[in-house]
């Protein structure tokens, strides 16, 4: 086995070959609309346990299964009630994951113990044809090391996993750049789990949906939605407010970092569309000049795996108005930043 191979997803061969990985029990990293997912076949429990290993996720977080048409859902779900067929018939193939009860035959590491299984049918030909050739389902997380940001290209899947994983189908740069929206439904209510690629405002013109987890005793809804995630190494903070309010907090640090003679810190700026100026700022990364959130959405993981590489002192994130596409935007931001401290705070504790 040559580690981290990438291939080229449009050689049909190679989508054929990456089946038959799974089908020998292997695991490869495959494309979808919204980011790359490290896959297995769902009904091979030894296969799935290797996903696990791998990505060193935690066994009670459960994984998104995979169909290549609606219809395989049944294999996965109880039943289908109306509400879940109205969705399907709308989103699918689409960044929408639907939680329904699982059938017996699904097994316990794909759901961590739940009695639920999530599934979605990807709008991506490279995905839909693996499962096509596999012949069954296939499990997949996005396919980072577990807590960090979510792969959008090939490359970024081999800088986490290169040696950890035996097949990496590249289809290129991902359409959404943020996974799908996960919901849970119970009669004919809607439990949002993850904000992602299909809004809120679309879902809500079918039924009700009830926003953010609602605090339970005993197992999480949905353990996967732990508050730190997406972290990148470098310490991250999210300012919400207009960038002038930045501006303004950061020329009031500024003077005390000058008179105590301190060295300036360096920050990496990450926006939506402005494009500030400031001594602290050594690059100001921008995720759409045209002010489009769908676009700032396929490039917000790549924007944040670059910062992380420039060796900085600080990434800080101007924030998104929380409107469709921009609900999971912030999201993402805010779980990248609980573990860090606000720029304050940083800014007052600076030393060097
Ligand atoms: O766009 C996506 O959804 C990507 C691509 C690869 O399909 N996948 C993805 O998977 O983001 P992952 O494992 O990184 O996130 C799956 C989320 C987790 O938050 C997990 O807790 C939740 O879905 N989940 C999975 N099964 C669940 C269940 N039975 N009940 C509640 N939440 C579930
Ligand atoms: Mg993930």
């Amino acid at each position: 086995m040559t580690p981290g191979r990438i291939v080229d997803a449009k050689d049909d061969l190679e989508v054929r070959l990456a089946a038959k990985v799974l089908a020998a029990g292997g695991v490869v990293a495959f494309p979808t609309e919204t980011v790359y997912g490290l896959g297995a076949d769902a009904f091979d429990e030894k296969a799935v346990c290797k996903i696990f290993e791998i990505k060193k996720r935690p066994s009670f977080d459960p994984l998104i299964v995979h169909v290549s048409n609606p219809e395989e859902a049944s294999l996965l779900w109880e039943t289908v009630p109306p509400l879940a067929s109205k969705l399907i018939r709308l989103f699918w193939p689409g960044p929408l994951t639907i939680v329904l009860p699982k059938k017996a035959s699904v097994p316990d590491v794909v759901t961590a113990g739940l009695s639920t299984v999530a599934v979605r049918m990807p709008k991506n030909d490279t995905a839909l044809k693996l499962i096509r050739y596999l012949g069954r389902p296939v499990a997949a997380p996005s396919a980072n090391l577990f807590g960090y940001t979510s792969p959008t290209t090939a490359q970024a899947v081999a800088e986490d996993l290169g040696d950890r994983v035996e097949l990496i189908l590249d289809g290129g740069p991902t359409m959404w750049g943020v996974e799908s929206t996960v919901l849970k439904i119970e009669g004919d209510q809607c439990l949002l789990l993850r904000p992602g690629g299909v809004t809120v405002e679309q879902i809500e013109k079918v039924a009700p949906v009830t926003r953010g987890v609602p605090e339970k005793t005993g197992l999480q809804e949905s353990p996967g939605l732990s508050k730190s995630h997406y972290a990148p190494w470098t310490g991250f903070t999210l300012f919400e407010g207009p960038s002038e309010a930045l501006m303004e907090e950061l020329t009031d640090l500024e003077k005390v970092i000058r008179e105590r003679g301190l060295s300036l810190p360096r920050i990496g700026l990450l926006t939506f569309y402005e494009r500030p100026k400031h001594p602290f700022f050594e690059t100001v990364e921008v995720l759409s000049k045209k002010k489009d959130l769908y676009e700032a959405a396929s490039n917000l993981f790549q924007a944040i795996r670059k910062l992380d590489k420039m060796h900085l002192d600080l990434i800080v994130a101007l924030g998104t108005p929380r409107q469709g596409i921009g609900l999971a935007i912030m999201d993402r931001l805010e779980r990248a930043s609980s573990g860090g401290k606000g720029l304050r705070d940083f800014l007052e504790n600076w030393k060097r």
